[in-house]
């Protein structure tokens, strides 16, 4: 006789196995998929004519001119990729404590953003609103006498920010800052402006993390940063529920997306935010991510292609609408 625990129709009737047993039928219940529509390519820009640099933590990454930029942006868009995510690399003569290059209507981002929206105007641009390209200490705003960044100050230079972006073309502004208000503000600030179809997506849930690491190389902010942290603004890996609040103030505020990052270690904020709120959902595979699988699978200790997929799709079923991946064109190409 069977114990009392164990449900009573089960084995052999309930085989699980069936269904895996070929692929036709592995295919019929799988229950979610990563298309090329899923993907969102971060990029990082750099000033002069047909520069092309290797960023040394992310193998297989590159900062590229703008010129170069717009060829990749073009095969992006043959790959079905829907947009890519912009991240300008300031020379250090063009950072200050007042971040005033953020808003330079003629800054490298906004040259970017005019140029491959020039060439390849079916390409989804985004872009970062935050200041640490532009701060000589690499914070994401502007500081006072003790190092605190301070709210509202930075939130004003935010705006103009984004502003400029939209004036440039960007579709999609994408405040990573995590300052108080600053969705709301840039969001009546473009209103106010006339840009009523530029999206905003809100970096909502934010944590201060260590995976960010490889990015700071390759924006060129790392050494600015030095030893200082971001603790006053991201969020502390320990919480969940702050997150939940973030999305519900952006949402309010007037976004209309918003994004967990890093990604793999946070699906679980991924699948609290959708669950409670069914907005348009979006994580960011982090560059200490890339890193992670990169590096392993140089080492052949991973299988590349079947690693990077299976994370992306474990995002999908997270309940992420959307993936910011440095994969993402060798994705498409995979899906492809
Ligand atoms: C800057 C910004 C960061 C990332 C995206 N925008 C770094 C940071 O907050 O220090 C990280 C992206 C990545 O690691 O891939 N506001």
């Amino acid at each position: 006789m069977a114990d009392l625990d164990t449900p009573r129709s089960a084995y052999p009737i309930t085989r699980m196995r069936r269904m895996r047993r070929d692929d036709f039928s592995r295919r019929m219940m799988r229950e979610n998929t990563l298309t090329p529509d899923d993907l969102i390519w971060p990029v990082f820009v750099l000033e002069g004519q047909g520069e092309r640099e290797a960023v040394a933590s992310m193998p297989g990454v590159e900062r590229l001119s703008i010129d170069l930029l717009v060829e990749a942006a073009r095969e992006a868009q043959q790959l079905g990729i829907p947009a890519m995510a912009l991240f300008p690399v300031t020379p250090m003569s063009a950072k200050s404590l007042d971040a005033r290059e953020a808003f330079n209507p003629d800054g490298l981002a906004q040259r970017a953003v005019r140029a491959i929206k020039n060439a390849v105007p079916e390409m989804g641009v985004m872009t970062d609103v935050a200041l640490d390209p532009f701060t000589t200490h690499g914070q994401d705003g502007l500081i006072d006498d003790a190092g605190y960044v301070l709210n509202d100050e930075t939130v004003e230079v935010l705006v103009r920010q984004a502003v400029s972006h939209a004036e440039a073309g960007a579709d999609i502004v994408a405040p990573s800052d995590m300052m108080d208000g600053r969705i709301g503000a840039v969001r009546a600030a473009l209103e106010g402006a006339g840009h009523i179809h530029t999206r905003i997506m809100a970096y909502s849930a934010k944590y201060a993390s260590s995976y960010y690491g490889p990015f700071r190389d390759a924006v060129g902010s790392a050494a600015n940063l030095g030893a200082g942290n971001k603790y006053t603004y991201q969020m502390d890996p320990a919480n969940s529920n702050e997150a939940i609040h973030e999305v519900a103030l952006d949402l309010a505020e007037g976004a209309d997306m918003v994004m967990v990052k890093p990604g793999l270690p946070y699906l679980d904020i991924v699948r609290r935010i959708k669950d409670q709120f069914g907005a348009p959902t979006f994580v960011y595979q982090v560059s200490g991510e890339y890193a992670m699988l990169k590096a392993a699978s140089q080492n052949g200790w991973l299988n590349e292609q079947a690693v990077v997929l299976e994370a992306l799709v474990s995002m999908k079923r997270a309940g992420a609408d959307g993936i910011l991946t440095y994969y993402a064109k060798d994705v498409a190409r995979w899906l492809g």
